[in-house]
């Protein structure tokens, strides 16, 4: 694990590890209010379908009445924790899929992303079923093995010690729980890699100019998704962490993946 002293990069920039943190702070306060817009933007709706590629793995059991009008399953409680949950958006997403004791912790360092969140919980009907709680996900507040899934999407690369939230992951997963990670990825395709960077490093900055007034914001998003380890160095770190049958899916021709690993 790195130490204090030690850099970290903010995007292409090479900052010092402990600095990293309040930039990144910075970028989501600027972007807060018109983040989920700027999703269905910059990936052309792209990223519900990813969403719901994990939502799927993670399996809260289902709401739906079974044959005999009576749901089982859907009855059971799930208590799932997602990481750097931001606006809420894939708490929404499971707690939609899930039954009706399914309950979801959104956890993330930004008072401003999760002051949206809120908002859109209670436009949904949905805030007596998910906590917004801030927090660390380096640190998390909550007591080992207390929760059945944890989620994190497009949040693990803005952590400054990525060791150590897997780390949290691990404790706070009861054993035979599920850790899910979706993350932007190594594009290997070859005509699909030129589009996307050209995409990436002038489109994305000019809509995040247009929509959020903030270029910069995006410009350092797209040169974090270049930094993040290769998904086979990822599930390298995921086994270091403890969790065992780590796998990965690339999905849409590796601009994201999706990685699993269980608490065994
Ligand atoms: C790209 S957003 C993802 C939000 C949400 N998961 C989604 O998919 O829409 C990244 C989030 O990570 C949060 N974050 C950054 N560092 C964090 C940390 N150390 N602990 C918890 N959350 C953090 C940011 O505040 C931000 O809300």
């Amino acid at each position: 694990m790195r130490e204090a002293g030690e850099s970290a990069h903010f995007g292409f920039r090479e900052v010092p590890l402990e600095d990293k943190q309040a930039l990144v702070d910075d970028v989501f306060r600027s972007v807060a209010t018109r983040y989920d817009l700027m999703n269905d933007l910059m990936s052309g709706g792209l990223h519900r379908a990813w969403k719901d590629a994990l939502v799927m793995a993670a399996n809260p059991p289902c709401g739906r009445p079974s044959a005999s009008g009576q749901s089982k399953t859907g009855a059971r409680p799930f208590a799932l924790i997602d990481l750097a949950g931001g606006t809420g958006d894939i708490a929404f997403r499971v707690l939609e899929a899930g039954g009706p004791a399914t309950r979801v912790t959104v956890v993330d360092i930004n008072a401003d992303m999760l002051q949206v969140g809120r908002a859109r919980a209670v436009e949904r009907g949905l805030d007596q079923m998910v906590a917004f709680v801030e927090g660390n996900a380096e640190a998390l507040p909550f007591p080992d093995r207390s929760f059945d899934a944890a989620t994190i999407a497009f949040g693990i690369r803005n952590i400054p010690h990525i060791e150590a939230a897997l780390a949290e992951a691990y404790r706070v997963l009861r054993p035979g729980g599920r850790f899910l990670c979706l993350e932007f990825s190594t594009v290997d395709v070859p005509g699909l890699a030129a589009l996307y960077d050209f995409y990436s490093f002038n489109v994305i900055p000019a809509l995040g100019r247009a929509v959020v007034g903030d270029a910069d914001a995006y410009r350092y998003l797209v040169e974090s998704i270049r930094r993040f380890p290769r998904p086979e160095l990822f599930a390298d770190m995921m086994r270091a962490a403890g969790f065992g049958r780590v796998s990965f899916r690339p999905m849409s021709g590796g601009i994201v993946a999706l990685h699993s690993g269980w608490r065994l």
